[in-house]
């Protein structure tokens, strides 16, 4: 058998299960014969892409017989800019999650270890196995990352910490305090994966600002475009580390691993600034009118930092999840992070959050039937 051969017998026996995105609007309306349908299941922006990003996707088409700059140039610039680091210090990503796999791929070394928390997102335990790392699993506490919980599972020989903040599925996040705890004294040779996928939706005054600590440790930050600036189908992600490991991750990474349109958009979308202040606003009211309408029924929710809810459901919330699809609503079933009794629920515009609600409180009173 060839090496090859063995590495993907070993990806699909270590890692179990592949990773199972929120089902598409297009096979719903297929399967349920349904016109209307709308996705609250990927955290995915409400109000659409930035208005300046299709602009520029618009008129980078003219160019797309070339291959896409390999060093992302111009979208480093302005990132670097607007982020107030040097350009080295950044890595680009087919969506962050590749800034999780080339991370893996250049620090870990198979039968090396890495240290997740759970329930979390699942790319991190996933990808870890993939790559024949030893995985030490940590649990939540009250669906917080419990960093204390977390250094104690650090040994020497662990390489990366991934931390999901704000978390999802949870929407909840670890604080500037606890974080330095947790940093304080751990080994030099374990990279901290600071996660910040959500970061642009944050407005908790004790969120830590990680760039700060980025200069002077092994720490890797990593944000998204899919999120906040409504880019998810173009996937792109950056990283910001120390040029050593930003060098590292470099060598592992695939020349041309985004692609012209993704980085002619993402570059036009950082600078939108009008856009990303609407998506905070839309989102932050659809967050406190779903969170008032959750209390009346007497629902509870984990409170968010972010663009998701999680909310308990009971025994009933497959059951619920699949009578809300009937009613045209894609929410997030969560048995994959053995979370059963709950669903997630993307913030979604104020139509679409009033559609949500008045679909499950038909569901609740038809005990989940229909
Ligand atoms: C915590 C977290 N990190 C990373 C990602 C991946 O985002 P991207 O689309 O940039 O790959 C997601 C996407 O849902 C996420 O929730």
């Amino acid at each position: 058998m060839t090496t090859i051969d063995l590495r993907a017998r070993r990806a699909v026996r270590t890692s179990g299960a592949s990773y199972k995105p929120g089902t598409p609007i297009e096979e719903v309306q297929r399967k349920l014969k349904l016109k209307s349908v709308i996705k609250l299941a990927s955290n995915e922006n409400a109000l659409g892409p930035s208005p300046r990003a299709i602009a520029a996707l618009r008129r980078a088409t003219s160019s797309l017989h070339r291959y896409p700059d390999a060093t992302c140039r111009a979208l480093r610039e302005q990132a670097a800019k607007h982020l107030r680091v040097a350009p080295d210090s950044l890595i680009f990503g087919n969506g962050s999650d590749e800034l999780i796999v080339m991370a893996l791929r250049a620090f870990v070394d198979p039968g090396e270890e890495v240290v997740v928390a759970s329930p979390t997102f699942l790319i991190y335990e996933l990808q870890a196995k993939v790559a024949g790392a030893s995985v030490r699993v940590v649990p939540l506490r009250d669906y917080r990352y419990d960093l204390v919980a977390m250094k104690a599972a650090v040994t020497p020989s662990t390489k990366l910490v991934f931390i999901a903040n704000p978390d999802n599925p949870t929407g909840t996040y670890v604080t500037k305090t606890e974080l330095e705890e947790f940093l304080r004294g751990l080994p030099s040779q374990t990279i901290v994966f600071m996660d910040e996928a959500y970061y642009e939706f944050v407005e908790a005054k004790d969120y830590p600002q990680t760039l700060r600590y980025v200069a002077d440790r092994s720490m890797i930050v990593t944000r998204s475009f899919s999120k906040a600036y409504g880019l998810a189908g173009l996937r792109v992600g950056y990283g910001i580390a120390q040029p050593s490991l930003i060098a590292a991750m470099d060598a592992v990474r695939e020349p041309f691993n985004v692609n012209s349109l993704a980085q002619a958009a993402a570059a036009a979308a950082l600078g939108d600034h009008a856009f990303l202040a609407r998506t905070r606003r839309v989102n932050a009211q659809g967050r406190r009118m779903l969170t008032a309408a959750l209390d009346e029924l007497r629902l509870r929710y984990v409170p968010s930092v972010t663009n998701f809810l999680l909310i308990e459901l009971g025994p009933r919330a497959a059951l619920l999840a699949q009578a809300l699809l009937r009613h045209g609503v894609i929410v997030r079933e969560m048995s994959a992070w053995k979370l059963s009794g709950c669903i997630r629920v993307t913030i979604g515009t104020p139509a679409e959050n009033r559609r949500f609600l008045t679909a499950l409180k038909v569901c609740l009173r038809n005990g989940g039937g229909s």
